[in-house]
C-alpha cells in the first residue's frame, strides 16, 4: 500500500483557459446496473464502456463470487447469465469496498435468493445507513440484519420466497428504490414503490431493456413478480457526475471551452446543468441521441465570465445529489452568496460532504456557514493555496482539485487515490488540460 505522502497530489493553478475534447469514464450508476442485470438475465450480455472504476469493479467481483462467468474481451465485459438460479452462495463475505450502490442493490437481489450471504465494506460504507433497505426487504419476507450493529454493515442476508409490497420510501433514493425493485422482480405478486422525489431511474430503464415489464409514473414504480430477463448488449454513456468537476472548472475559468463527448443526460441527473446555467454558465447540448433508452449528448461548456451565486433549493436534491461538492466550489468562486438547502442526505455519503466541503473551503479562505441540512457560501474572486483533505471521498477529492486550479499557488490533496473509485485517470486528464 502506498504511504499517505505518496498519495498526496499537487494541483497547480491553471495559468490559461481549459480547452479540448474530453471523454469521461462510463456512468457509474448505469455500469452497476448493466452488470447486475446481465448477471441475473438468461443468455450472453456485452457491456461496452464500463468505467473500470473501483466501485463498478466491486459489483463485478461480487457476482464472480456468486459463480457468474464474467470475462473482459476486446474492451467489453462479457457476462454469461444463467438467470436468477445461476447465482450461488458466495464462499466468503462479499466485499463491497466503498460502494453503497453495490451493497444496497445486491441486498435487493439476495433478498430473493435462498442462500445466506454477508455484505461488507470499508470503514466509510460500514458507517452508512442501511436501515433504509433493511425495512422494505424485511417487509417482503427476507431475513436481513446488521451483523455487529443494527442498521449497519456488515449485513447478513438470508433470502428466499418473498412477496410484493406497497412501500412509501422515506427518502428519495435510487439505491433504496432499486433494492426494492430487484427484490420485487423475484417476489410473488405486485410491488408498488413511491418516493418523495423522483430519483434516478436507470434501474427502471435497464429493467425494461432486459425484457422486464414495469409501470413508472411520476414518483411511483409498479411491477408484478416474478419475472425473468434476457441478456443483451449495453453501451454505457459517459458519467455526467464525473464530467461535473471539469464542467465547474470550465465554467469558472474565463475563456475555457470544453466539449464532453457522449455524456448521459438522463433528466433525473441533469440538476448540475440547470444550476450552472442559473449561475450564468454557458452549457450547450450538441447531437442529442438515445442509447438503450438513456438520453446521451455531447456537452459544451464555455467560461464566459465570473459565475453568480444562486440558491439551490430542496426541489433540486434528487437530480443534483452527487454534484453538491463540485457546486460548492462553483459557489466559492462566484460573485455573491450561494446556498444549498434540504441537503441533509449529503451527510450520509462516502463522507459527510457538508462537513468536508465546509472545512476544506474554509482552508481556501472562503467564508462558509455550515447548517444541519445546508450550506451558505460567500463567493470570493481568489482562493488561497492550501493543503487539503479528501476524507477518502472521491467526489470531495475531485472538487478540491478544481478549487486548486482556481487557487493562488495551487493545492495539495491528501489521500487522492480515492478518485479511482469513479474516475480512474482523473489527475492525468486534468494535467493534460491544464
Ligand atoms: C446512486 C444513487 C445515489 C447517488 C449514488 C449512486 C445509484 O444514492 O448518490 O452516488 O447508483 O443508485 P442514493 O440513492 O443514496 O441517493
Amino acid at each position: 500500500m502506498s504511504s499517505p505522502v505518496a498519495r498526496m497530489k499537487r494541483v497547480e493553478q491553471a495559468k490559461k483557459p481549459l480547452k479540448g475534447k474530453v471523454r469521461v469514464p462510463g456512468d457509474k450508476s448505469i455500469g452497476h446496473r448493466a452488470v447486475i442485470f446481465s448477471c441475473i438475465a438468461e443468455g450472453e450480455s456485452r457491456i461496452l464502456n464500463h468505467s473500470g472504476g473501483e466501485d463498478n469493479s466491486r459489483t463485478v467481483r461480487a457476482f464472480k463470487d456468486m459463480g457468474v462467468t464474467i470475462r473482459s474481451e476486446e474492451g467489453a465485459l462479457c457476462v454469461l447469465g444463467q438467470g436468477w438460479q445461476g447465482l450461488s452462495a458466495p464462499s466468503r463475505a462479499i466485499d463491497c469496498g466503498n460502494s453503497g450502490t453495490t451493497m444496497r442493490l445486491l441486498a435487493g437481489i439476495l433478498a430473493g435468493r435462498s442462500f445466506e450471504a454477508i455484505l461488507d465494506g470499508d470503514a466509510s460504507l460500514r458507517g452508512r445507513p442501511m436501515q433504509r433497505i433493511i425495512d422494505p426487504l424485511r417487509q417482503m419476507g427476507a431475513s436481513i440484519s446488521g451483523q455487529d450493529k443494527p442498521g449497519l454493515a456488515p449485513l447478513k442476508i438470508r433470502g428466499g420466497r418473498i412477496r410484493g409490497i406497497r412501500y412509501h420510501a422515506p427518502v428519495a433514493s435510487a439505491q433504496v428504490k432499486s433494492a426494492v425493485l430487484l427484490a420485487a422482480l423475484q417476489a410473488d405478486g405486485a410491488t408498488v414503490l413511491t418516493e418523495p422525489q423522483k430519483s434516478r431511474d436507470h434501474t427502471e430503464i435497464m429493467a425494461r431493456a432486459y425484457g422486464a415489464e414495469l409501470k413508472a409514473e411520476g414518483c411511483s414504480v409498479a411491477l408484478n413478480g416474478p419475472q425473468n430477463l434476457r441478456g443483451r448488449k449495453v453501451i454505457i454513456p459517459g458519467d455526467l457526475s464525473s464530467a461535473a468537476f471539469l464542467m465547474v472548472a470550465a465554467a469558472s475559468i474565463p475563456g475555457s471551452d470544453l466539449i464532453f463527448e457522449g455524456v448521459g443526460m438522463n433528466a433525473t441527473r441533469t440538476g448540475i446543468v440547470d444550476v450552472l446555467r442559473r449561475m450564468g454558465a454557458f452549457v450547450e447540448w450538441i447531437h442529442a441521441r438515445d442509447e438503450g433508452g438513456e438520453p446521451v449528448a455531447d456537452l459544451r461548456v464555455l467560461g464566459v465570465g465570473r459565475l453568480k451565486g444562486v440558491s439551490v433549493g430542496e426541489e433540486m436534491v434528487a437530480r443534483t445529489i452527487d454534484e453538491y461538492p463540485a457546486l460548492a466550489v462553483a459557489g466559492a468562486l462566484a460573485e455573491g452568496v450561494t446556498t444549498f438547502s434540504g441537503v441533509g442526505e449529503l451527510r450520509t455519503k462516502e463522507s459527510d460532504r457538508i462537513a468536508a466541503m465546509t472545512r476544506e473551503l474554509r482552508m481556501l479562505g472562503v467564508e462558509v456557514e455550515e447548517q444541519e441540512e445546508g450550506m451558505r457560501i460567500q463567493g470570493r474572486a481568489h482562493l488561497n493555496g492550501a493543503t487539503l483533505h479528501s476524507y477518502g471521498d472521491h467526489r470531495v477529492a475531485m472538487s478540491l482539485a478544481v478549487a486548486g486550479l482556481c487557487s493562488d499557488g495551487g493545492v495539495e490533496i491528501d489521500d487522492s487515490a480515492c478518485v479511482d473509485i469513479s474516475f480512474p485517470g482523473f489527475f492525468d486528464l486534468l494535467e493534460g488540460l491544464r
